[in-house]
């Protein structure tokens, strides 16, 4: 299977998303700056961050939805498959084939499992939709089985199924997807980390926001970690995951320091010792 079904699949070779020199603002406060992005068509790529990195703040940028925040991008450019979609309406994204899954997987709870699947086929032709509800019940058969339930009665599990659902609808060739293991389960984030390996398998190109940095990494080729909206390093995520800053900031392992117990030898250099290891070069580090 691959994105032939979505509205914007795009012909052999097509570019995929290309954000540059990105400036977004939310009145005065600025959320991103100079942040430079590729998710080349077919990839998954990762962005790792703390709480208010501005990862959100990417992904409404590229889908359109910055001005329901009150943002709005103040510099640079989003492109998909070459054209440029900044300034385009949040539901021109969408038929462009970019499609966001919100942080908190908000579903409409007093709909039921089918209605919110129908809303995210809204203006898609219904023969393709029938085809995109096909697909999604074949990647959840647990929506199959609570279709007339109400999504509020889901478990979190169960209603990140749905979001994701929802969004598949639309046949999207690049997912956004904002922390979707985010308040799970271990075994249910492992389950919603295979299930976009399986989209991503069909054809469908995938820029991962998560706090979860070892399932980011594991599932992503490229990444980049945003700190206080600015890229400040990014590379392969193979490289990422194995450099000391990422292991130690990230991953939380690694530094040698973190074994020390609390209290002893105050002022110590050592916790300093790592950040000096020479990491693989093929990660771009910025510094502002
Ligand atoms: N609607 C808004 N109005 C004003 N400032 C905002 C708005 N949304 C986000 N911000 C600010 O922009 C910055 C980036 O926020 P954003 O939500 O993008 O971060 P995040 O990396 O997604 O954080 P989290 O991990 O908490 O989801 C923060 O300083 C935040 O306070
Ligand atoms: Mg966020």
């Amino acid at each position: 299977m691959s994105g032939e079904a979505g509205p914007a699949s795009g012909g052999p070779g097509k570019r995929g998303l290309e954000v540059v020199g990105l400036e977004v603002r939310y009145g005065p406060v600025r959320a991103l700056r100079g942040v430079h992005l590729a998710v080349p068509r077919g990839a998954v790529a990762a962005v790792l961050g703390a709480n208010g990195a501005g990862k959100t703040t990417l992904l409404r940028a590229v889908s359109g939805t910055l001005r329901f925040h009150r943002g709005a991008i103040t510099s640079g450019t989003v492109s998909f498959g070459g054209s440029r979609l900044d300034g385009a309406q949040a539901a021109a994204v969408v038929r462009r084939g970019v499609v966001q899954v919100p942080e908190g997987r908000r579903v409409f709870g007093r709909m039921t499992v089918a209605e919110n699947l129908r809303a995210g086929a809204l203006g898609v032709p219904g023969r393709r939709a029938a085809a995109a509800r096909e697909r999604v019940l074949e990647l959840f058969p647990v929506l199959a089985e609570r279709a007339h339930q109400r999504a509020g009665l889901l478990s979190g599990g169960e209603q990140q199924m749905l979001a994701i659902g929802r969004a598949l609808m639309a046949g999207p060739s690049l997912l956004l997807l904002d922390e979707p293991t985010l308040g799970l389960a271990p075994l249910m984030a492992a389950r919603i980390a295979d299930t976009v390996r399986q989209i991503n398998a069909q054809g469908t190109s995938v820029l991962l926001v998560e706090q979860n940095a070892a399932m980011a990494l594991a599932l992503a080729e490229r990444a980049y970690v945003l700190e206080v909206g600015e890229v400040t390093l990014s590379g392969p995520a193979a490289d990422l995951a194995a450099s000391d800053e990422v292991r130690r900031r990230y991953l939380g392992v690694g530094a040698p320091d973190t074994d020390r117990p609390v209290g002893t030898d105050p002022g110590a250099a050592d916790g300093h010792q790592s950040h000096e290891r020479h990491e693989r070069t093929r990660l771009a580090r910025w510094t502002a």
